[in-house]
């Protein structure tokens, strides 16, 4: 495709993004159990109206923009007061939860190796339990981290605490631990890992991202919920999303340090060059005051009356969803799922990522997970604000769609040659970088034969193609 000659018109621009979109998955239908929070309908004009007002000034100068300072401002401290913060918690708005997690291992590898390189030739490491999001395995990746990933308990799915503390040596920089998980909603105990943190002298990061701001409303509410915010002592920095559970348009994400001192190892600076000063909070520098004042406006919009209220849907709807999974002959629900997020699969062991597409075919968009230390492949549910109301139909999908796959003939897919070319096994699969397969079951299986490093090397190579 080449730039037109000339500039199209608005409307004929418009349609053609309408049509383009014509293919996207239809999220109003709520049968979306990932990818798209949405608050009612007023709320989100609202959304809209402040981020089309805030779209042009830009948050990287807050000097000729002091709107930008004062939003973030403000956002830090409704989050921080909501968050067991105190007047000495700090934090800064990022595009996402990647963007957060990855300002906290940077200032804690700072932290640790020092600014004036007070430990030359070290590699910082962190210890993560292998649930933690793969944002964290990203930042090692690019910030030079060495993550040293150690199994979470086969039966809780909860950070195994004492296999994390012998894994703990000269190197630690951080510890990681999340509220909740995202592939078993289960929450870390932040408390003991707080315990640990301080005991070793290590920074402690809580991935809240998803938990973060639906969880003391789901204390509020009667749940249980395990201490997890910067309350606990130990807590160094947390990472919660504004854009998940919060509500508010993507793009919006908080990183919050226990104090300044903290902050101090995340900013970036540079004065070196004939031009501007770059002063730098975030990984972005340029950036669109759009998603912060419409998060902004979607906080103060919500209030704690409106989260709250949405917490007890949630919680109602997860808990209609769990007792029906468990009350389908040979399907189990993987742990106690804490939060939103919960993971079934067939007891027997074959069939989840059938299972996962059969649910496709029924106009259901849920996520297939892979078979992992003793769990079977599974089928992972973000409950959203859109499924509220839609547990029924969806429970009774998943019998049709249980049943199906428990009496289909067809064998499980799977060579187990893993050594094949990728364009000969994209072929043979049925895939184009123009299209996936509406059946994903035999492409997960294969690649559930091999080890992780040679499917990740094949998905990245895949993705290399996909976009041109
Ligand atoms: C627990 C957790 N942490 C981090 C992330 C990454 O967030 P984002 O996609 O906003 O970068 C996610 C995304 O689902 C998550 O579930």
């Amino acid at each position: 495709m080449k730039l037109p000659e000339r500039g199209r018109p608005a409307d004929e621009v418009f349609a053609t993004l309408e049509a383009y979109a014509g293919g996207d998955f239809p999220y109003e239908s709520g049968r979306a159990f990932s990818h798209v929070f949405e608050p009612d309908p007023a709320v989100s004009a609202l959304a809209r109206r402040a981020y089309l007002r805030f779209l042009t000034p830009n948050a990287l100068n807050p000097a000729a923009f002091p709107s930008a300072l004062r939003l973030e401002r403000e956002i830090v401290q409704m989050m921080a007061a909501h968050l067991g913060g105190g007047p000495e918690t700090v934090g800064n708005f990022t595009s996402g939860g990647t963007e957060s997690i990855m300002l906290a291992v940077k200032a804690a590898r700072d932290r640790f190796l020092g600014t004036a390189g007070r430990r030359p030739g070290r590699v910082a490491e962190m210890v993560l339990p292998d649930t933690a999001h793969p944002a964290f395995h990203k930042a090692a990746a690019y910030l030079g981290v060495r993550a040293v990933v150690v199994p979470v308990d086969p039966g809780t799915f909860l950070a195994d605490v004492g296999a994390m503390a012998a894994a703990v040596g000269e190197d630690t920089a951080l510890l990681v631990g999340s509220a909740p998980s995202y592939p078993h909603g289960v929450i870390d105990p932040i408390e003991a890992l707080g315990v640990l943190a301080l005991e070793r002298d290590v920074w402690l990061h809580v991935d809240a991202c998803m938990g973060g701001l639906m969880l003391p409303y789901f204390r509020r509410a009667g749940g249980t919920v395990a201490p997890f915010d910067l309350s606990v002592p130990g807590v160094t920095t947390l990472s919660v999303d504004l854009h998940k559970y919060g509500m508010c348009p993507k793009g919006a994400s908080l990183v919050l340090h226990a104090d300044r001192a903290h902050r101090a190892h995340q900013l970036f600076a540079y004065t070196a060059w004939p031009g501007y000063a770059l002063l730098n909070t975030t990984v972005q520098s340029s950036r669109s005051l759009g998603p912060m004042a419409a998060a902004w406006a979607v906080m103060n919009a919500m209030g704690d009356s409106g989260y709250e209220g949405l917490a007890r849907a949630l919680m109602e709807t997860t808990r209609r969803l769990v007792d029906g999974v468990r009350a389908i002959d040979g399907l189990a629900v993987a742990g106690e799922p804490d939060f939103t997020l919960l993971t079934f699969y067939p007891r027997a062991g074959g069939g989840g990522y059938r299972l996962a597409d059969a649910l496709g075919r029924r106009g259901w968009l849920v996520q297939p997970q892979p078979a992992w230390d003793g769990l079977p492949a599974n089928v992972h549910l973000c409950v959203l604000p859109g499924n509220v109301g839609h547990e029924g139909a969806f429970l009774a999908d998943l019998a049709a769609a249980w049943e199906e796959v428990r009496t289909a003939t067809v064998p499980i897919a799977g060579s187990g040659n893993a050594a094949v070319d990728l364009a000969g096994l994209m072929s043979g699969l049925g895939v184009s970088p123009d299209r996936l397969p509406d059946e994903m079951a035999p492409i997960n299986e294969l690649l559930e034969t091999m080890p992780p490093e040679l499917r990740t090397d094949l998905l990245r190579r895949f993705v290399n193609l996909l976009y041109g």
